[in-house]
């Protein structure tokens, strides 16, 4: 029977295909259809305050993307960022678009208290999500705009000793939610050996408090070029960035990005005298693709996870009480009964009360009715001894009233 197969993987037959067929062409439509889009890219830049991180932002797109917030004499200082601020820009490269967005979050470690500036970077990281999360579970979802952060740069001060606390403090906290990649900022204030030193130590350290920092990824039957390019920047990691928006003039009378110093120009473009290429390379030409991927595939589908488990058991708790029968009538009983004794309770005073009343009114009339009854039986005894003393008195044949007979019997005498 036909249908009787399905649930049975069908077997894979290998066939020679007798003519061109068209799917090859299936990564060029792909390609295409990307570059017709566009990228959405959005990079964080976090650190302690004057590391930089302006600087370096403008010198890795190669775009004033940061123009000074008034117009500066050349050797001002620019002005600090106090709030997180995004700055988007569409930027194309042989004809590929990409919208950049760039997140510039306010130097920390100024406050008397640095234990929690962590927090409103992490939740400016995962509204980011919420926002993305809304978008998907719309109806429409033709355009959604992908704000999520895709690579989070940390600014380490070029100490030469080893991360401090709130370093440590804030990759903990962010590890989870966004790729990290640490870098060593004014790395023209260390020598070459102050800085393969420090790498290692910051290394030992991110290792022994088990934060994760974005990795390279390794693929199987990949290149020889390929591995050895991943290893390259690999193996720069954290990488010790100089950072300038202007150019100077080399002593051979090139112009460059870079600082000069009295003993000579460190070069921003110059491998050798940095990792700035380096990370521009891992952050746009190599591994932006892997970034983005990686922030949609774990670090957003964790959060995502995360977030409807929460909501769920919020949920499942509401819904119990509004919905769940027995314990809405149980509830409604319990309110019925209240209600009825209390009724019972009112009625009972008022029945009392009235039967009060009557009893005294009864005690009332019945007192009446005795006083009544003594005055006619004290008015009938009265009677009857008024009857019975006339009645001796006619029987003595005495008269009446002595007096007035005797007057009568006078006259009667005559
Ligand atoms: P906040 O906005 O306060 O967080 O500062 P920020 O980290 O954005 O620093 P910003 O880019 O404003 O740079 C601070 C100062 O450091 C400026 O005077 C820069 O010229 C200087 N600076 C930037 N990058 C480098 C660098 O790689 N090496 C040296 N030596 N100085 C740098």
């Amino acid at each position: 029977a036909p249908h009787q197969n399905n649930s049975v993987t069908s077997p894979v037959i290998r066939k020679k295909l007798m003519g061109y067929v068209g799917f090859a062409n299936l990564p060029n439509q792909v390609h295409r259809k990307s570059v017709r889009k566009g990228f959405q890219f959005t990079a964080m830049v976090v650190g302690e305050s004057g590391l930089g991180k302006s600087t370096l932002i403008n010198t890795l797109f190669n775009t004033p993307l940061y123009p000074p917030k008034q117009p500066l004499p050349p050797s001002a200082e620019r002005p600090k960022t106090v709030a997180i601020e995004s700055i988007g820009a569409d930027i194309e490269e042989n004809g590929v678009r990409l919208h950049l967005t760039v997140v510039d979050t306010p130097g920390f470690g100024d406050f008397v208290n640095n234990d929690d500036s962590w927090r409103p970077i992490l939740e400016n990281i995962e509204s980011r999500f919420d926002s993305y999360l809304e978008q998907e579970n719309r109806v429409n979802r033709q355009k959604i705009m992908d704000n999520r952060v895709h690579a989070c740069l940390y600014f380490i001060q070029p100490t030469g000793h080893s991360l401090k606390q709130i370093d440590i403090e804030f990759m903990r906290r962010l590890h989870t939610r966004v790729n990290l990649i640490p870098v060593i900022a004014k790395a023209d204030t260390l020598t070459d050996e102050g800085i393969a030193d420090f790498k290692a130590r910051i290394l030992a350290d991110i290792a022994h408090h088990k934060i994760q920092i974005f990795q390279a990824p390794t693929y199987e039957n990949e290149d020889e070029e390929t591995i050895a390019e991943a290893e390259e920047i690999a193996s720069k990691i954290p990488f010790a960035i100089v950072g300038s928006d202007h150019v100077v003039q080399t002593p051979e009378g090139r112009q460059v990005r870079g600082r000069a110093y009295p003993w000579g120009v460190i070069e921003v473009d110059n491998e050798e005298h940095c990792d700035f290429v380096k990370l521009r390379q891992m952050l746009v030409r190599t591994y932006m693709e892997e970034l983005r991927e990686y922030t949609n595939d774990v670090l957003y589908e964790n959060w995502r996870t995360e977030k409807l488990v929460s909501m769920g058991v919020a949920q499942d708790s509401t819904v119990f009480r509004e919905v769940n029968p027995s314990a809405k009538m149980q509830e409604e009983r319990i309110l019925h009964e209240a209600k009825l004794s209390k009724m019972e309770a009112e009625m009972k005073m008022v029945f009392q009360q009235k039967v009060q009343e009557k009893e005294s009114k009864l005690k009332q009339s019945e007192e009446e009715l005795y006083a009544r009854h003594k005055e006619m039986k004290e008015a009938l005894d009265k009677q009857r001894a008024d009857l019975e003393d006339k009645k001796r008195r006619i029987e003595s044949g005495r008269p009446l009233t002595p007096e007035k007979n005797a007057t009568k019997n006078r006259r009667f005498l005559r």
